[in-house]
């Protein structure tokens, strides 16, 4: 065959991908599609990109050099297990089965084993950036086997994006690795999207200012510490005009916000994996509270403040507030989903390097941001950090927020604004920061009520208070 790249799937993304693989020195393109008028279409529309088309499995196989590498852009679940079979059926040992779709990590791992043992490779890798980023330059993050990646790195390189001269890719670990890495990018991304909006509401509540005003803060807010592509595109979005009504877009969208189950899975597991990634969570359920209409139509019922007009007396001190609110918990939201990837890491085996994860998401991807360069210096310090936000840089940013926060958290809760991300983020870390918890009045109810026992202070060994009997303290078994 001609072609040492081949792209199975030819939807948007699928075609973008191979139009992006296409224009790079190097790379000849085999394309194919279940239904051949998608194929057709793409031939038509790009003659510069001289894809390689095939109109059957077995013609797409014999148009790549060996060993073949193919990447699959089809929906997740279902229809990319059907895929992986026919490239099974027409591929020969040693060649690479890259699924560049969003799947979920468990499906990687149980395919990566399967196609192994038929003698393939299998790489799972995570695509952020959406439609643009896939043609112009994604971030990448594949996981699978040391092989793959040697025939696989230089094509990956050549089409990812750059940041700061580094392409943004990144051999994450093996097997399941990658697609876990881009799971819980969709789960911070998740997170920063919700604090953004809390940041939004708050300042509109607070100020009165216009959708197209808080634009200009946001286009301010974009040249300091929270420049990111979130925050540059929440100001385009609310300076949108709406052509049919003459009022602000954000205003005629309907609120309630949309959801395609990565947020989800990266709470799924993080209660699996005991990792608390509470800013995700909350920001994963507004979106879930936000869509249930039927359960919203009591708004009118439900009693608020007395004093329910929210007017802020200075607005510009207000809105720096906000900043370094907004600002302290996406520090919050990013460790927590640093944390999720180290405990995810463990609990699969997989050897991640989070200093190069965080530099794969400056460029590419929805959640790209300068920011991530703080994280990726954090970790090139080589310091044990069992929680990013302990960085002394990341210490040296909460401490100038805290107060701005706690403020804003209590003027939400005062004027009932829920603000769900920022007030959920405080608390985690007032919970960190607390020297004692209230967690040893839990083990006190659990052993009253179950023997479930507790470890004392004082000194080592398992006890259990004989609550029913004369409330002395025995040794008891472990019992957690
Ligand atoms: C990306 C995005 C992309 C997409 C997700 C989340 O990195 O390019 O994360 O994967 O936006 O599907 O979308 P939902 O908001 O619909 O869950």
């Amino acid at each position: 065959g001609a072609a040492n790249i081949g792209v199975v799937g030819l939807a948007v993304m699928g075609s973008n991908l191979a139009r992006n693989l296409a224009s790079r020195e190097g790379n000849t393109v085999a394309v194919f599609n279940r239904s051949r008028s998608k194929t057709d279409e793409l031939i038509e529309a790009h003659p510069e990109a001289g894809f390689i088309p095939a109109f059957s499995y077995e013609e797409f196989a014999a148009n790549l050099q060996k060993p073949r590498t193919a990447i699959i852009m089809v929906k997740a679940g279902r229809p990319t297990d059907a895929v992986i079979d026919e490239l099974m059926r027409v591929f020969e040992p040693g060649d690479i089965i890259v699924d560049g779709g969003n799947s979920l990590f468990t499906d990687t791992i149980r395919r990566e084993k399967a196609v192994r043992e038929a003698g393939f490779n299998f790489v799972g890798m995570g695509v952020s950036g959406g439609e643009e980023g896939a043609l112009l330059g994604p971030s990448l993050m594949p996981g699978g086997p040391d092989e793959s990646w040697v025939t696989l790195g230089p094509i990956l390189k050549s089409i990812a994006a750059v940041a700061e001269g580094e392409p943004c890719v990144t051999h994450v670990g093996h097997d399941g690795a990658g697609h876990f890495v881009k799971m819980v990018h969709n789960g911070i991304e998740y997170a920063d999207m919700q604090l953004i909006a809390e940041a939004y509401d708050l300042i509109r509540r607070g100020t009165g200012k216009s959708p197209a005003e808080i634009a200009d803060i946001f286009a301010e807010w974009n040249r300091g510490e929270l420049e990111s592509y979130l925050i540059e595109i929440t100001a385009e979005v609310l300076r949108q005009t709406d052509a049919a009504t003459g009022q602000p877009l954000v205003d005629v969208i309907v609120d309630q916000a949309g959801a395609k189950g990565t947020g989800a899975w990266t709470v799924q597991t993080a209660l699996d994996l005991g990792v608390p990634v509470s800013g995700i969570a909350e920001a994963v359920f507004a979106r879930s509270l936000s869509s249930h209409r039927e359960q919203r139509d009591v708004s009118g019922s439900l009693p608020g403040p007395d004093d329910a007009s929210f007017t802020v007396e200075d607005p510009g001190a207000f809105i720096e507030q906000v900043r370094l609110a907004l600002y302290a918990s996406k520090i919050v939201a990013y460790s927590q989903g640093f944390d999720e990837i180290r405990a995810g890491a463990a609990q699969y085996g997989w050897n991640i390097d989070l200093g190069a994860v965080s530099k794969i998401w400056r460029g590419g991807c929805i959640i790209r941001a300068q920011f991530l360069n703080r994280i990726a210096d954090a970790y090139a310090t080589g310091d044990e950090l069992p929680v990013l936000l302990t960085a002394p840089y990341f210490v040296e940013a909460l401490g100038r927020a805290q107060d701005a926060w706690r403020h804003v958290v209590q003027a939400a809760a005062g004027a009932g604004i829920p603000a769900p991300a920022f007030s959920s983020s405080l608390s985690y870390y007032d919970g960190l920061r607390a020297e004692r918890l209230p967690a040893a009045l839990i083990q006190g109810q659990r052993d009253f009520f179950g023997a479930h026992t507790y470890k004392r202070i004082d000194k080592d060994g398992t006890f259990h208070t004989l609550w029913s009997g004369d409330r002395s303290e025995v040794e008891a078994e472990d019992t957690h």
